[in-house]
């Protein structure tokens, strides 16, 4: 931003003024004059203190709601005004740098005003004593994001569906998803399950209908994203079952003429899940005894990347994936003592997640960087929602699982990985429509594939 140009004449005015003053009062007496001397000083000395608070206050105003954080960081930045992200300027910032801000205009809607959600993920409902965690608004650094307006979305959804595609924190996800959009619905039975199945936590996948709409969001679960299937004949006895990870899960047919596809895997590529459990890893007819969980994590996020390459078409399909969710489990793990209990507040300077837990996200980011410079990888945009995560060790389920019904879980069985909604997945869902709308306007401005920066 530029300078505002009439600053420099306001700090030169008084100087002229007091001159032209000083030599007026010079023709009096000389008593009369060094008193002068005297007042016009101090003038001018109460001027530059009076420019100076200005200046201050100004700073102070433009740095907006987080002001207590970038002011210990930064000097120069609490000069800019933030640009919206979807206008013209708004086309670098990276949105997913910034900082969570107290916002008493949210949460975007309440949990017992949305029939479309487990009972894990309602935990004032379920006994949650605080609600602070409801109340916290992403702002990136360097722009501002759009409000999520529901109807507008639903407007842009239209004749359209939305697929989400991932394990149980993408269905977090999409359950946000569906009680954001829903609360521009006066009438909940004008949406419903197709098959009429219900939420519950074991179907292969759901798919939701907003009738007035006729748009669809429907949620597949494929913690894995490529195919689980049996070992092939002959193979050893330890083997039960194998993650082909050359080849997509079989769902896959269903997912690539959505309109927006958000995708997300992590949680399950660990050796509990996997190895433990007899579950190798096979790329052709080969299973392959010795491929570490890492080794086999990277491949199946090639596969994905090369699919999306392959099988979706770009002009129609909008496809997202969301990077890895943080757990915050202290001191212990799931059913093992760990802990995320009585946080209430975000980390509001940098993350503390300890370093450990990062490898699903460091794999597949070094998937992901290393293909955003081959120019047809960038059919997606990635949701880099890693970082801002891992700041809100207050947004767990943690003992407020269970049910209205049910007391609180025991300490000693906390659900650390879980979020409470509303909260946290509902800001991953405003980024999401954020980068929607920004695409929408690109490309309605340019007619070319919008490339996100990956
Ligand atoms: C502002 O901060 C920068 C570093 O962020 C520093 O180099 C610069 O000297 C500071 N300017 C003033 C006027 O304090
Ligand atoms: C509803 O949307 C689907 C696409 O999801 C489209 O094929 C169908 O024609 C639409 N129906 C109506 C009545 O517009
Ligand atoms: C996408 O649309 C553009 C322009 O309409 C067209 O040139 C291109 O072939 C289309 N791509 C695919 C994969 O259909
Ligand atoms: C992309 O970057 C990586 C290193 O970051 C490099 O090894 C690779 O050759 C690059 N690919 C292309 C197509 O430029
Ligand atoms: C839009 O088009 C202009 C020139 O017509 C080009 O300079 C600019 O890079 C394009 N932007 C995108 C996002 O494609
Ligand atoms: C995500 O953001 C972090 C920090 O802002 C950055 O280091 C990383 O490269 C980003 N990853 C992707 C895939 O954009």
């Amino acid at each position: 931003m530029s300078k505002d140009p009439s600053e420099p004449d306001l700090e030169a005015m008084p100087f002229t003024e007091a001159f032209k003053k000083f030599k007026r009062l010079k023709l009096f007496e000389p008593s009369l004059g060094v008193l002068g001397f005297f007042f016009v000083s101090l003038c001018v000395i109460l001027c530059f203190f009076y420019l100076d608070y200005r200046a201050v206050a100004k700073g102070f105003r433009f740095s907006g709601q987080s002001e207590r954080f970038t002011w210990l960081q930064s000097n120069e930045s609490s000069k800019d005004v933030r640009v919206e992200f979807l206008g013209e300027e708004g086309g670098v910032c990276d949105v997913f740098d910034g900082d969570w801000v107290w916002d008493e205009s949210y949460p975007l809607y309440q949990s017992n005003g949305c029939p479309f959600l487990d009972d894990g993920f309602r935990c004032s409902e379920n006994g949650r004593p605080d609600l602070f965690y409801t109340k916290w608004r992403w702002q990136p650094r360097n722009c501002n994001l759009p409000r999520f307006d529901a109807k507008l979305m639903l407007e842009k959804l239209r004749d359209k569906r939305v697929v989400f595609v991932g394990d149980s924190i993408g269905r977090n996800q999409w359950e946000s998803f569906l009680c954001m959009l829903s609360s521009a619905v006066p009438n909940k039975d004008s949406i419903y399950e197709v098959n009429g199945n219900p939420i519950t936590k074991h179907k292969g996948f759901l798919v939701f209908k907003f009738k007035d709409y006729n748009c669809t969001v429907e949620y597949y679960r494929a913690p894995f994203l490529v195919v689980q299937s049996r070992p092939p004949s002959g193979a050893s006895q330890k083997i039960r079952t194998t993650l082909r990870l050359d080849q997509m899960d079989w769902n896959s047919g269903k997912w690539r003429d959505a309109d927006m596809l958000v995708f997300n895997t992590g949680h399950w590529w660990n050796y509990e899940k996997t190895i433990r459990g007899g579950c190798y890893f096979q790329e052709g007819a080969e299973v392959e005894m010795e491929m570490s969980v890492e080794d086999a994590y990277h491949r199946s996020i090639e596969t994905v990347v090369r699919w999306i390459d392959t099988a979706v078409d770009p002009n129609r399909t909008r496809v997202f994936f969301r990077t890895y969710a943080p757990v915050h489990f202290r001191g212990g793990d799931w059913r093992n003592g760990g802990a995320c209990h009585l946080e209430t507040l975000p980390e509001l300077a940098s993350s503390l997640v300890p370093t450990d837990s990062w490898s699903q996200y460091r794999i597949a980011n070094a998937v992901l960087s290393a293909l955003s410079n081959t120019s047809k990888a960038m059919k997606f945009n990635v949701l880099n929602v890693t970082q801002l995560t891992a700041r809100r060790k207050d947004g767990h389920s943690s003992l407020y699982y269970l049910g209205p019904k049910l007391s609180p879980a025991s300490i000693r069985r906390q659900d650390c990985s879980h979020w409470c909604l509303p909260g946290v997945p509902d800001t991953w869902n405003e980024l999401l429509y954020a980068l929607f709308l920004k695409h929408e306007r690109t490309s309605t401005v340019n007619a070319s594939t919008y490339s996100a920066p990956v």
